[in-house]
């Protein structure tokens, strides 16, 4: 390349830095990323350097030369996206994954925004715990402050002899515990601010969770008024322009009683947004690129009625998921382990009711007993 208006460095390469190749190659653009893992995913679309994400060098060096560099795993160590920062512009800003990474930060961070969040308080030792239960009440759910995903490192408390086996486990760690939110469902909003400021929000989705997974979603959700998907760009909206952010923002809410209180961020491209690829006008990752590379935003329209699954421990046949009518098939080469996002299929179709019917064919094709 000639110029570096070609080049995105990326900070990790699991399958979001993958599909972010997939969608800026198009653009004109070119791909370097940086991860532990050699046989990561992305390198199919793009120079991978093997190397640790908390090596300042090794970032600055993926900097290099680079028009911009983004992050696409929200536990990259914010110094390690700050050392990139000496060599190109780094968006979203470092500060973004301080604030992710943190659960104590984040509910302050929403509370402090005035955006609704489950009672929460945080436990560094069994007097804490003691003053959180008398605070939260049960049930309620203990988790670590850094480092889970999918669900990892919680615990939900119903009785008081769960309190004594999740302290027994946690016990040590920095934690949260949160109030058991009795939820009619769950929702995401993703949204994406570009370099001027000016924001974009996709139609709100609807999330279902299997063990503290994603599994389903539908988008846009069903029944979604205009006052409850306003509220959701609201929250979207505050949380964009406190942190100055560029680039594609999710949040994940809880629907209550027709309100929506806010469970985390993600700062960075969401597995709630994958069926933009197929069923927006613009997909979060290409908004994503736009966003951070200064260009106009795309338009963030569905197209009609997104479903998505996704695939955990094992994909099936690639065969059985094509014969799918409409099956958009999103292998992520990964190695089969239990209860790993190894893929997703996508279905767009004309009406929700199609959509749902489609829905649950891909349902019972992925969780089909394999060998
Ligand atoms: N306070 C809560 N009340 C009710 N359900 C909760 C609460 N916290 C978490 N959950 C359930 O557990 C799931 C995973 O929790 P959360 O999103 O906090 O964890 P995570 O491990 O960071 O997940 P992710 O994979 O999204 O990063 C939620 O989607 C929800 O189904
Ligand atoms: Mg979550």
């Amino acid at each position: 390349v000639d110029d570096a208006g070609g080049i995105v460095g990326v900070l990790g390469a699991g399958q979001l830095g993958g599909m972010l190749g997939l969608a800026g190659i198009p653009l004109g653009l070119h791909f370097r990323f940086l991860d532990p893992a050699g046989a990561a995913f992305a390198g199919a679309v793009g120079d991978l350097r093997v190397g640790s994400l908390d090596d300042d060098a090794a970032a600055a060096a993926l900097a290099d030369g680079a028009a911009v560099v983004t992050y696409e795993w929200e536990g990259v160590p914010a110094a390690t996206a700050r050392a990139a920062a000496a060599r190109a512009p780094v968006r979203p800003d470092p500060v973004a994954l301080e604030v992710a990474q943190d659960r104590m930060s984040e509910k302050t961070l929403f509370a402090r925004l005035g955006i609704a969040v489950p009672t929460f308080a945080a436990v560094n030792d069994r007097a804490d715990l003691e003053d959180a239960l008398a605070a939260v009440g049960l049930p309620a759910v203990l988790k670590t402050r850094r480092g889970g995903y999918d669900g990892k490192g919680q615990h939900v408390l119903r009785v008081d002899a769960d309190v004594d086996s999740a302290w027994a486990a946690r016990r040590g760690e920095p934690l949260i515990l949160e109030e058991l939110v009795a939820f009619s469902r769950e929702l995401s909003v993703l949204a994406v601010r570009g370099l001027d400021g000016a924001t974009a929000c996709y139609p709100l989705v609807e999330t279902e969770q299997r063990d503290g997974v994603l599994r389903v979603c539908r988008a846009p959700a069903p029944g979604v008024t205009g006052p409850l998907q306003r509220a959701a760009e609201d929250i979207a909206g505050w949380i964009l322009d406190e942190l100055g952010y560029v680039g594609v923002l999710a949040v994940e809410l809880f629907e209550r009683d027709g309100a929506l209180i806010a469970n985390e961020l993600a700062p960075r491209v969401h597995n709630s947004g994958h069926w933009t690829i197929e069923g927006a006008v613009t997909s979060q990752f290409e908004n994503h690129l736009r966003a951070i590379l200064g260009w106009p935003l795309g338009s963030t329209a569905a197209r009609g009625s997104s479903g998505l699954v996704n695939a955990l421990g094992s994909l099936p046949p690639r065969d059985a998921v094509l014969a799918v009518p409409g099956a958009h098939l999103h292998d992520y080469r990964k190695d089969p382990r239990p209860g790993r996002k190894v893929g997703h299929v996508t279905v767009v179709a004309d009406s929700d009711a199609e959509r749902d019917r489609q829905l649950s064919v891909l349902q019972a094709v992925l969780d089909a007993p394999r060998v």
